[in-house]
């Protein structure tokens, strides 16, 4: 996620905007810029890496007159982590910074091409300041540029933009990434992409909703909304740096469940497009001669991998096969060149399936990376990489990561499936994947539930987590997030395999989280429920339909597609281990014995 600050005022606007963003490190960077402008000019820095290489980089610029400033910190979603593609981005006389993705830039960027720009990144951002400075070379009106500017963006943006046509003014819109504007009492005005960047600073704050714009001037925020002006609705700015940070929520893994809706949208964006899929990061030929997905990754990395061969076999119809890395990398695998070897990590640091990545190269097969972390060693050592574009994923057990995995190999899976599947059942699968951000927004009535039903799953002898199909997998990530956080004993198993074993554990201080998707082998799932009941095993069913065996119900919508189910009961397993590790008094983000990314054997 990048983090953007602004400010206008008279104090010492380098530090300003340095000590914002440090404020917003907390959302994860790998490159970072500012720009300011006073009476002697506009003067830029950029630095990739941490922010003490931008200070460093800025060190001898020292400025206390009157004048604004933009800052930014980059999180990699189109073009490396350097410093042509770090932010700022530059015109002939103007700066502008931006979080989110701009999904229509590739037509934009080709349109200014023609008539003669030249672009430096490859950024999607660098497009808005170049419709900028077209349309005010036209319109010779900053504010009027810039409302065009606005009008021809479509996806997710927050943005800031100052230009030597109007030297004291900040420009500034939001739609789909957060952005918050503030003033203190001397007439300065700040801008961030949280409150965790003005507290200290501004005094009162606004808010800013989707489809707001305008520019700061003189003290002043003035806002407008479809054309319309409106007044700022200012209220005091809370002081609690870290509890920002968490953006109100109790805790990292907390902000990231209810992330996933958004995350998902940027993962989507520019690649599920009105008819097809399409993904930028796939050369040409990569699967040329293609015959067998090999997909390897650790934990909770390696259940999307497993969800995923059932995806490419059923719509893409290519074989699939599934590797844990640190079993791959000493079963002497036999290895064919018409395979594709995809590695899934959220860190691109795990050192297991980093060696595995490894071997797959030698061997000679050509290597796909699905990563959250560009640059990282996994995606430096991939022959192609499609990130994830979570944002940074601070709680230890992986959600918002698992999400976006989930919804790129469905994606990828659709994408290979283009001349496999009828127009009718491949539409059916677009439309799904629509619906997805919605289904993964966190339902605060079922939130409530698992938080009061979570009491009953403090003790017992062990948890299974069932499911059949997609579901094994979701069973297995479900059971993983439980042990993970709350430290309480959990397996995922087939629902199918229950009676092989498994099932004389069955009593009622055996509690099954049982998933029953109404749209996948719901009847076959309901039988394997019912002969675990008849033991007395305790139930907790998730699913669209009643079952009048559960000893508790969490009830999900009727949905047509089963991917559908899969993520609305994915945010339910993601609350549940939550709620049982709360009340078990465990550290939810950073769990005993755990560490974010596993770089070692
Ligand atoms: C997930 O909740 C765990 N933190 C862990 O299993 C993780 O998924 C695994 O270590 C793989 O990490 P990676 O995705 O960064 O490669």
């Amino acid at each position: 996620m990048c983090g953007i600050v602004g400010y206008i005022g008279h104090g010492d606007k380098k530090q300003v905007l340095i000590d914002g963003l440090r404020e917003l490190e907390y959302r994860g960077y790998d490159s970072a810029g500012i720009a300011m402008m006073d009476e002697s000019g506009i003067t830029h820095y950029k630095a990739v890496g941490k922010l003490i290489n931008l200070e460093n980089k800025a060190s001898e610029y020292s400025s206390n007159s009157y004048g604004v400033g933009i800052g930014h910190t980059r999180w990699a979603t189109h073009g490396k982590p350097n410093e042509v593609n770090a932010h700022p981005h530059l015109g002939e006389y103007s700066f502008v910074v931006h979080n989110g993705i701009i999904e229509n830039y590739q037509e934009l960027k080709k349109e200014l091409q023609d008539e003669g720009v030249r672009f430096l990144s490859q950024t999607d951002t660098e497009v808005i300041v170049h419709l900028f400075e077209k349309f005010n070379n036209q319109l010779d009106n900053p504010f009027q540029a810039f409302e065009q500017t606005i009008a021809k963006l479509r996806g997710a943006y927050a943005t800031l933009l100052i230009t030597k046509k109007d030297p004291e003014t900040i420009y500034f819109a939001k739609n789909g990434s957060p952005m918050i504007a503030g003033k203190d009492d001397h007439g300065s005005v700040y801008f961030g992409s949280s409150d965790a960047a003005l507290i200290g600073k501004a005094k009162e704050v606004t808010y800013l909703t989707d489809g707001d714009y305008g520019f700061a001037r003189s003290g002043t925020i003035h806002l407008f909304h479809a054309g319309e002006s409106m007044v700022p609705a200012m209220v005091p700015l809370k002081s609690d740096k870290i509890y920002a940070q968490k953006e109100g929520f109790r805790f990292f893994m907390e902000k990231e469940i209810y992330e996933q809706s958004s995350v998902i949208s940027d993962t989507m964006l520019g690649r599920v497009l009105d008819d097809e899929i399409h993904f930028d990061e796939i050369p040409d030929g990569l699967f040329d001669g293609i015959r067998e997905i090999k997909v390897c990754a650790c934990g909770t990395s390696y259940h999307a991998a497993l969800a995923s061969s059932y995806l490419f076999e059923r719509l893409s119809q290519i074989r699939a096969s599934v590797e844990i890395a640190s079993e791959f990398r000493y079963k002497e695998p036999l290895l064919r060149t018409d395979t594709l070897f995809v590695v899934i990590s959220q860190s691109g640091e795990t050192a297991d399936t980093l060696e595995a990545l490894k071997m797959a190269k030698l061997a000679g097969i050509k290597t796909l990376a699905l990563c959250n972390v560009d640059n990282s060693s996994i995606v430096r050592e991939a022959d192609a990489t499609i990130l994830l574009r979570a944002g940074i994923e601070k709680g230890v057990a992986s959600t918002k990561a698992f999400a976006t995995q989930m919804m790129v190999l469905w994606m990828l899976a659709l994408y290979l499936a283009k001349d496999k599947m009828t127009a009718e059942k491949y539409r059916f699968d677009l439309e799904a994947m629509r619906l997805i951000p919605g289904l993964a927004k966190v339902n605060e009535r079922i939130h409530e539930k698992v938080k009061r039903l979570s009491k009953r799953y403090l003790h017992g002898h062990g948890f299974f987590f069932i499911g059949r199909d997609i579901f094994y997998p979701l069973a297995l990530e479900g059971a993983l997030k439980l042990k993970e956080i709350s430290y309480l004993h959990a397996e995922g198993y087939p629902s199918g395999e229950m009676k092989h074993g498994p099932i004389a554990l069955a009593d009622s201080e055996l509690f099954t989280i049982a998933l029953m998707p109404q749209t996948l082998l719901y009847d076959k799932t309901k039988s394997n429920i019912e002969e675990l009941s008849a033991r007395d095993s305790t139930i907790c069913a998730i699913s669209p339909k009643s079952f009048e065996l559960a000893d508790d119900m969490i009830r999900t919508s009727e949905q047509k597609h089963p991917m559908c189910e899969f993520f609305e009961m994915m945010v339910i397993l993601q609350l549940l281990s939550m709620e049982v590790a709360v009340r078990r008094g465990n550290d939810v983000d950073m769990p005993r014995n755990l560490a974010k990314s596993v770089t070692v054997e």
